[in-house]
């Protein structure tokens, strides 16, 4: 039982997004002590955390590197220690956009089209821009060019390696841009994210810690009855089809034919009460701290896994 479980809220971590995480972690730390709950700190700088005694629950905040690509839960297992939302595997799908992308083909699931292009072979991509660069084992923007034209392509291809290998290329999709909570199987209100100049990256995306100007956000998303079914109907598709636990929050672009477009599955993400997840769950009636208990509580019941 929940109530008397004391859960560990895991936050921080060894990764890029380490500042966003501690603050999703204390926003959850306060909320789940907000309802008595037995919740306590555990601020995470390398791979092998320290769990506090007694802990029945690690609530894990970690987003990107580490807590969000099935390393953090593959230790977690070895502890025996049941966790939050999505597992070793689904998180391993979801987190690598390379892998993901395949599955979402799989699947039938809309995705926009792509190749992953090896960046020690030196071959042109046979996509032409406009295009879209990105690391595939990063989060938060990290890494994500938009290439306009071809004089563009080297830079970000130069950049991407510093990530890594293996770099994958997707047609640009120019629309809307759209994300939606996915919580027990359930889509929930779509949220429209407005980007002061267009591009959703690390300054509008975390004003607050980057000093840019912040996104606007509407949920839900002002679109008709069917569209709004389409994209949750893709979203949870999916979530689905990575075979994701709990929940995950499903980034969406709609193109100017109101055709969606699944970008990425997010499985840490961000939780502060004002994030998108958050914000979505709000709008259908859920506060912040219920939506924490919710999580808390389904992942409990998934026990040691
Ligand atoms: N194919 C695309 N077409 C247009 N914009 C894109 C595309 N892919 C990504 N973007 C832009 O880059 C942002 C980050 O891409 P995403 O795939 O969600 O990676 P991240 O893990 O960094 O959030 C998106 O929110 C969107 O603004
Ligand atoms: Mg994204």
């Amino acid at each position: 039982m929940l109530s008397s479980t004391k859960i560990a809220v895991l936050m921080g971590g060894p990764g890029n997004e380490r500042e966003v995480s501690l603050a999703s972690g204390h926003a959850v730390l306060g909320a789940l002590q907000e309802l008595g709950l037995d919740a306590v700190e555990v601020n995470v700088t390398d791979t092998e955390p320290q769990l506090p005694r007694g802990a029945g629950l690690a609530f894990n905040l970690i987003h990107g590197t580490f807590g969000e690509d099935g390393q953090l839960q593959a230790y977690l297992e070895g502890l025996g220690m049941p966790y939050t939302g999505a597992g070793v595997l689904s998180s391993r799908k979801a987190f690598d956009k390379n892998l993901a992308k395949a599955v979402f083909e799989q699947a039938g699931v809309p995705t926009p089209r792509a190749e992953v292009l090896n960046l020690s072979a030196s071959l042109n991509p046979s996509i032409i821009p406009p295009l879209v660069v990105k690391p595939p084992r990063e989060g938060s923007s990290v890494g994500v060019h938009i290439v306009k034209q071809a004089d563009e392509l080297d830079a970000a291809l130069a950049d991407a390696a510093n990530y890594g290998n293996d770099v994958l290329i997707e047609e640009f999709v120019k629309g809307m841009e759209l994300t939606v909570a996915v919580i027990d199987e359930k889509a929930y209100p779509i949220v429209h994210i407005i980007p002061p100049d267009g591009v959703y990256d690390m300054r509008s995306k975390y004003p607050w810690l980057s000093g840019g100007q912040g996104s606007q956000y509407v949920c839900p998303a002002d679109l008709d009855e069917s569209t709004t079914r389409d994209v949750q109907e893709v979203a949870l598709a999916a979530h689905k089809a990575l075979e994701i636990e709990i929940y995950s929050r499903v980034d969406v672009l709609l193109d100017s034919k109101k055709r969606p477009y699944v970008l990425e599955a997010n499985t840490i993400p961000g939780m502060t009460a004002t994030s998108l997840l958050p914000k979505s769950a709000a709008a259908a009636g859920i506060p912040f701290p219920e939506l924490c208990r919710r999580i808390a509580e389904a992942s409990l019941k998934l026990g040691s896994r």
